[in-house]
């Protein structure tokens, strides 16, 4: 009998990651146990689905995966079993060196949920060791402090170079930013730091990223954030989430849990409020995330009880883990005509209640909870990707800009990405009936435009940093929770397929 088994789609990422990844010579288990290694640095515990295995690729030994029985004598291969089971044991609190098929089982289940984040994390084409070295070596600090006071220096003389002069009076470190405090001598050259911000961005060596200035309330203080290395980033997991998703929220509807800000406060808004957003970023940004980032908040929010969502997802992928675990509350859409009916339904549904609204005499749907005289769910649609949607169908648009101009009140909320933040993927209408904006990443400013009405987004760090534009607030910057399918499949089954 095998030990450890893997699906045909494992199979290809190994062979892809062999051949046009490391680009060298090596055997299979080499990819298996770097997926181990990816895998044992998430969080989130694997999803038990990874012990089926639907189309068989191949099946594995001990003596191939982890060097079982081989002695350091033969030739490039050792045993690094107790190695493995050492850490597998740390991962799972279990003794795992009691109980061999539980060892092969999260054996198993970790190898292939490594080799599934590959295949979501690399792009073919990429370099492989420079995403291998990004997501392994991240989140290790100690190489990082020690260059830490350098870079304050570092900061002062980049100032002085387009003519500051000042000192830094504090540093604190964000998750991934180090905000600097800097006393200007003469407040005189705030415009200076403002102007030069790409040139000290520069002078940092921090090519596209930017420096983003940030004010105080200290007298002649201005606040710098700058980026530091990603390998001293701290990746927020869906865990995270979950844990803030568990705080109550007094008169909040619909939170949603984006992730944290520069300073890793977690941020929190109410959809219902604001009340429908538009999410934008580049391919690869981290739009894909971000979005199940908020649905899983809304999954765990107060209202989970009342709660449809309607998932549109035109890629056939992105949603598709929510379609396979199956919840009554869940819709998910791939067919953009099936999901062009239902947004037409959607703007029916939302007549029908403000009719409803109007007779029971309330202004909305939470006044209508409130006083126990509705009770019918809030609606969120999220559409994974807006351009593929309304090229295909164009009424579809029609109904997106009823929703967005009138369904605020009716608790029907529309969340809407794209990768194509333009004039000809975004109507003007729809655009200015959605006051609520995330900007993840964008290639050019004028795409952070369009977006967020400013520029800014096109020197985001990538994965996941986003400037979020809430109706009425100053533009807010966020760094996203990485969210798996191990923690949708995990929020899914505790929810007992509700
Ligand atoms: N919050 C995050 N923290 C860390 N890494 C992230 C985060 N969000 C995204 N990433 C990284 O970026 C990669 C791409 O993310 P995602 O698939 O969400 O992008 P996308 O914008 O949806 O891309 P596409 O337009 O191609 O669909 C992820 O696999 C991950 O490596
Ligand atoms: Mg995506």
């Amino acid at each position: 009998m095998a030990d450890v088994y893997t699906s045909r789609e494992d199979e290809k990422t190994i062979e892809d990651i062999l051949s046009r990844g490391l680009q060298v010579k090596a055997p299979k288990w080499t990819v298996m146990r770097l997926a181990l290694a990816h895998s044992l640095r998430i969080p989130s515990p694997p999803d038990e689905a990874l012990d089926r295995v639907k189309e068989k690729g191949s099946e594995y030994k001990l003596e191939q995966v982890t060097g079982q029985g081989q002695g350091r004598s033969s030739v490039g291969q050792q045993d690094y079993t107790d190695a493995i089971r050492g850490l597998l044991n740390v991962y799972t609190r279990e003794d795992l060196f009691a109980d061999d098929k539980a060892f092969r089982t999260h054996l198993q289940r970790h190898i292939r949920r490594g080799l599934r984040e590959f295949r979501r994390g690399w792009r073919d084409g990429h370099d492989f060791y420079q995403f291998l070295y990004q997501e392994l070596c991240a989140g290790q600090e100690q190489e990082y402090e020690a260059e830490e006071t350098d870079f304050g220096v570092r900061l002062i003389v980049a100032l002085g170079e387009i003519g500051v002069r000042g000192e830094v009076t504090e540093s604190q470190d964000g998750p991934r930013i180090t905000r600097y405090l800097v006393r200007l001598e003469d407040p005189n050259h705030l415009d200076l730091v403002r102007r030069g911000l790409d040139k000290i961005a520069f002078a940092l060596g921090l090519q596209k990223h930017g420096v983003f200035p940030v004010e105080t309330g200290q007298p002649k203080v201005i606040g710098l954030d700058v980026p530091r290395p990603r390998n001293t980033w701290k990746t927020l997991s869906g865990q995270n989430l979950l844990e803030w998703a568990r705080t109550p929220h007094e008169g909040v509807s619909l939170p949603l849990w984006p992730g944290v800000d520069v300073t890793g406060t977690p941020v929190t808004f109410d959809l219902a409020r604001q009340p429908h957003l538009l999410v934008g970023g580049t391919t690869g940004s981290g739009k894909s995330i971000c979005l199940h980032a908020l649905i899983l908040s809304l999954l765990t929010g107060v209202q989970r009880e009342r709660l449809k969502l309607f998932l549109i997802d035109p890629k056939k992928v992105e949603f598709a883990p929510y379609a396979k675990i199956g919840s009554k509350r869940i819709t998910v859409m791939t067919d953009v005509d099936v999901a062009q009916e239902k947004l037409a339904e959607l703007v029916e549904e939302m007549e029908t209640r403000t009719t409803a609204l109007e007779k029971v005499g309330v202004r909305d749907l939470a006044e209508g909870h409130r006083k126990g005289l509705l009770n019918i769910p809030y609606i969120v649609v999220f559409v994974e990707e807006l351009a593929d949607l309304v090229q295909q169908v164009p009424q579809a648009e029609e109904h997106l800009i009823r929703l967005a101009q009138k369904a605020r009140a009716t608790g029907i909320h529309l969340v809407i990405a794209t990768q194509r933040p333009d004039a000809r993927t975004l109507n003007g209408l729809l655009r200015s009936n959605i006051p609520s904006r995330i900007a993840l990443t964008v290639q050019k400013s004028t795409e952070s435009k369009i977006i967020l009405d400013e520029t800014g987004a096109e020197r985001l760090t990538g994965a996941g940093d986003m400037l979020i534009r809430l109706s009425g607030e100053p533009l807010k910057r966020v760094h996203g929770v990485y969210v798996t399918d191990d923690d949708i499949a995990a929020v899914i089954r505790s929810e007992g397929g509700r």
